[in-house]
This record gives C-alpha cells, sequence and structure tokens, in this order.
C-alpha cells in the first residue's frame, strides 16, 4: 500500500472511483471518459494524490489554492466544451441543474454583498475532491489519503484549508468531523468547512 502523486495513466481509476462514488451528483452523471478529462486538467498544477493497494489505485485526493482550481477547470472547459454540451444534451437533469446553478451564479453576487461570510474570508487553499472507491471504504484509507495530502501542503506558509460537501452527505460530515474541520457556513448549496494546520516543526 502506497500514496504517491497522481499520474495520466491513473485517469481511468480515479474516473471509475468518481463516478461510483459521486454518480448522483452533478460532474458525476457524465460519463467516465469526460471524468477522466476533467482530472487530468489538475495534473501537476495541485495537489493530486492517489493511494494504491497492489498496483490498483482504489482512492484519490485533489487540491489546491482556489484561482488555481479555477484554471484548471477552466482548462477543462476549454479543451473539452462540445463534450460537454454533447453528453449533456442527453441528460435532461443537468439541464435543469446547469439552470439552477446559473441562475444563482448570477443572484449570488448580489445577495452576498454585505454578508460576514463572504467567499474571500474562507481559505484559499481548498480540498476539491476526496474519494476512496467503495471496497475500500472504512478502511482507513480516507485518513491515510487526508494526512498525506496535510503533509504535502504544510510548507510553513499555509495556515489552514477548506472544503464543502453537499448538505445530504452525512458519511463525509462524520469524516470530517473526525479530520477535525470546523464548520465555517451553512446554505442550501453545501456545507463549508475549515481546518487550521498544526505546522510540523520536525520537517
Ligand atoms: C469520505 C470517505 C473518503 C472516507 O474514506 P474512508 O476510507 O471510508 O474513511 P476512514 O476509514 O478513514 O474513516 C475515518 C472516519 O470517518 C468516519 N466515517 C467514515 N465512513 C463513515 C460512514 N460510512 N459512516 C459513519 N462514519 C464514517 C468514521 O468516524 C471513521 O472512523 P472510524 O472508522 O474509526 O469510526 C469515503 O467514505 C468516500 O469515498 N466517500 C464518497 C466520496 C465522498 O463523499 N467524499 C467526500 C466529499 S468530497
Amino acid at each position: 500500500m502506497s500514496i504517491r502523486n497522481a499520474k495520466n495513466r491513473d485517469l481511468p481509476a480515479i474516473g471509475a472511483i468518481h463516478k461510483s462514488q459521486f454518480g448522483d451528483h452533478f460532474l458525476g452523471q457524465y460519463s467516465t471518459r469526460l471524468l477522466e478529462t476533467y482530472y487530468g486538467a489538475f495534473l501537476g498544477k495541485s495537489v493530486f494524490l492517489v493511494h494504491e493497494t497492489h498496483e490498483t489505485v482504489d482512492g484519490f485526493v485533489l487540491g489546491a489554492k482556489s484561482d488555481q482550481l479555477s484554471a484548471c477547470r477552466a482548462t477543462f472547459l476549454r479543451s473539452a466544451l462540445l463534450r460537454c454540451i454533447w453528453e449533456t444534451l442527453f441528460r435532461p437533469r443537468l439541464w435543469r441543474e446547469g439552470m439552477i446553478s446559473g441562475f444563482s451564479s448570477l443572484i449570488a453576487p448580489r445577495l452576498r454583498r454585505g454578508r460576514s461570510e463572504d467567499a474571500s474570508t474562507r481559505p484559499r487553499l481548498r480540498l476539491l475532491s476526496i474519494a476512496v472507491s467503495e471496497e475500500a471504504m472504512r478502511k482507513g484509507l480516507g485518513t491515510e489519503l487526508m494526512v498525506a495530502f496535510e503533509r504535502t501542503i504544510d510548507d510553513g506558509s499555509v495556515c489552514e484549508y477548506g472544503l464543502s460537501f453537499e448538505t445530504t452527505n452525512y458519511r463525509a460530515a462524520r469524516f470530517y468531523e473526525k479530520m477535525g474541520f470546523e464548520v465555517e457556513m451553512e446554505c442550501k448549496a453545501g456545507i463549508y468547512l475549515r481546518k487550521k494546520l498544526v505546522h510540523n516543526t520536525s520537517k
């Protein structure tokens, strides 16, 4: 068992884990091939680690500074826009969800004005995604990946990091609670958490 940086050849396994674990989320409704392209956009531009058991990738974690994550998403959209449109056409549930989130993003900046829990106060470093395969769940892999992620981002300049997840993801809520996160904000879009890093001075 080992944890290492994600490589191009890991993308099919990462796409498959995402599809099985986030199948009912927005992105998880797209094909595994599109998910591979999505995750490929983050390779080499983020902290992107995989867990391997007997040479099989059975978990991953991905995070970076918010502006870097946005740049990777933009790269993905530029490279796969036509495929995104094509796949969306055949998934009516995505039109509805896309319209709702598009509408929210149009009105959200206006609603946010004057609110103290503004996005600008959130930690800039964010964990975007963590998942382990269904067969590997509840064996401590998620914990190992979080510990490795924190060790990698802890270069002395980072004090805290944040993440968000869907309000209905109770398993994730229990997991992050155990990992020592604090609730920053809860809204319809999701639960926002943050965690202060305890700097490892022996590094
Ligand atoms: C969240 C996730 C990564 C946890 O990985 P994992 O390897 O199963 O977690 P661990 O075995 O390290 O568990 C650590 C702790 O989390 C909590 N936990 C994990 N799974 C849980 C579950 N199904 N129910 C309740 N608590 C759970 C427990 O407190 C557990 O400690 P314990 O086993 O000593 O009781 C995994 O469940 C997963 O891939 N979920 C789907 C994807 C997802 O929701 N990701 C998070 C949102 S981005």
